[in-house]
């Protein structure tokens, strides 16, 4: 399997595309994390095989599927789990909100970062619970928090604290070392976290791993939970699926007490993409990711070169944290809008001198996108 499978080009433009829709054919589309790629030809089989049987009532997660992501975390991350420990949601985000409203009360406290994914903070806004924000500050040239902020925000009211790994939009991922001091500063103040791992799969740095928050051990595992999905990485949100790895079943059967009332249970399509893209996807996923980090270079690279405009190493995810503090805009969104390019504006993240730009699309058109945003400059 080449990685040249990537260039081709997938017209998107009505077919309700969040994405394609929203500006226009006049607009590069570089916003909404999805990508431009078609999953692997098994996905399409399996959806294929599913459509073709014709029925479609009322399903559940099959005992071999949970086999199969049992398998899929050792071979992916090393950690032998059992498939007690894994229980069913429609979507990561709903793993997010419901982390929040169901292990919390109000009057409880939490700790979330910034810049992140608005969810973190949507969830407790939504759940109307006391929160501080943490800091992902730049260091060496990685965005990472700081142990000491953490120790100085913590109150005999916290109880839980949302880790986002790898960091959109940042890109970060975490080492071992960093886990189990955050791990230890839980313990240390009885506090759960939970850990959104769905970009897990997008790791763009050879020699880089990722590590699921419970296979860090020392008892983090207790009071931890990790949020994963295969939404991203192969490109198929639309369907969506996420599953929680918990392996303390009390804090997982809080988790899940309204699923199969207020939260649905995940489709049937969902269950077989997820497996399909697991048992078969090897070979297309390690062509995404030297597509990815092509890409990745090429805007590091070109957006580097943009004086007034910077982005640090993305070590994952395909989502690149531009800063633009230095040209001085009001809203640096509208200045690339108003040069054809749609980005995700910073202050989605918590930080309106940034924009956050999407390179999962072929590279002629993120080359054609990257030129538009050298003209800003060049005017
Ligand atoms: C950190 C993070 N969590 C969750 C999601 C969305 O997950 P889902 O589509 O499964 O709800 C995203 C999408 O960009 C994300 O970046």
């Amino acid at each position: 399997m080449s990685i040249l499978q990537f260039d081709q080009h997938v017209d998107r433009s009505h077919t309700q595309s969040i994405r394609w829709d929203k500006y226009g054919p006049d607009v590069i589309p570089l916003w909404v994390a999805d990508m431009d790629f078609r999953p692997p030809e098994a996905v399409i089989q399996a959806l294929t095989k599913r459509v073709e049987h014709g029925v479609f009532g009322y399903t559940y997660a099959s005992q071999e599927l949970k086999e199969v992501i049992v398998d899929y975390i050792h071979r992916m991350y090393h950690w032998k789990i059992s498939p007690e420990w894994i229980a069913f949601l429609p979507s990561v985000v709903t793993g997010l909100h419901l982390s929040v409203r169901m292990l919390t009360q109000p009057g409880d406290h939490i700790l979330i970062p910034h810049p992140a994914y608005h969810h973190f903070k949507d969830a407790v806004l939504g759940a109307i619970r006391d929160y501080s924000i943490y800091e992902m500050a730049l260091h060496q040239g990685r965005y990472i928090l700081d142990m000491a902020q953490l120790e100085s925000l913590v109150r005999p009211q916290t109880k839980l604290l949302m880790l986002c790994n790898p960091h959109n939009p940042g890109g970060t991922v975490f080492t071992k070392e960093e886990l189990l001091a955050i791990g230890e500063f839980a313990k240390a103040h009885q506090l759960m976290i939970c850990s959104d791992e769905i970009h897990a799969d997008l790791i763009l740095d050879e020699g880089l791993q990722h590590h699921p928050i419970g296979s860090i051990g020392q008892g983090i595992e207790n009071r931890s939970f990790s949020l994963m999905s295969l939404n991203k990485a192969y490109n198929f949100p639309g369907i969506g699926l996420s599953w929680v790895i918990c392996q303390n079943p009390e804090i997982q059967k809080k988790l899940m007490q309204d699923v199969h009332t207020l939260i649905p249970n995940p489709n049937l399509f969902a269950y077989d993409v997820t497996q399909a893209a697991m048992e078969h996807g090897q070979e297309w996923h390690a062509s995404l990711i030297a597509y990815l980090r092509k890409n990745r270079d090429t805007v590091h690279a070109r957006i580097n070169a943009i004086p007034g405009l910077s982005m640090a190493h993305l070590q994952a995810t395909y989502l690149a944290w531009i800063d633009s503090s230095a040209m001085g805009w009001d809203n640096p969104f509208e200045a690339f809008l108003n040069a054809g390019v749609a980005l995700s504006p910073g202050s989605q993240f918590g930080d309106q001198q940034f924009v956050r730009l999407n390179f999962g699309t072929t590279s002629k058109l993120l080359n054609l996108a990257l030129g538009r945003i050298e003209k800003i400059y060049q005017q």
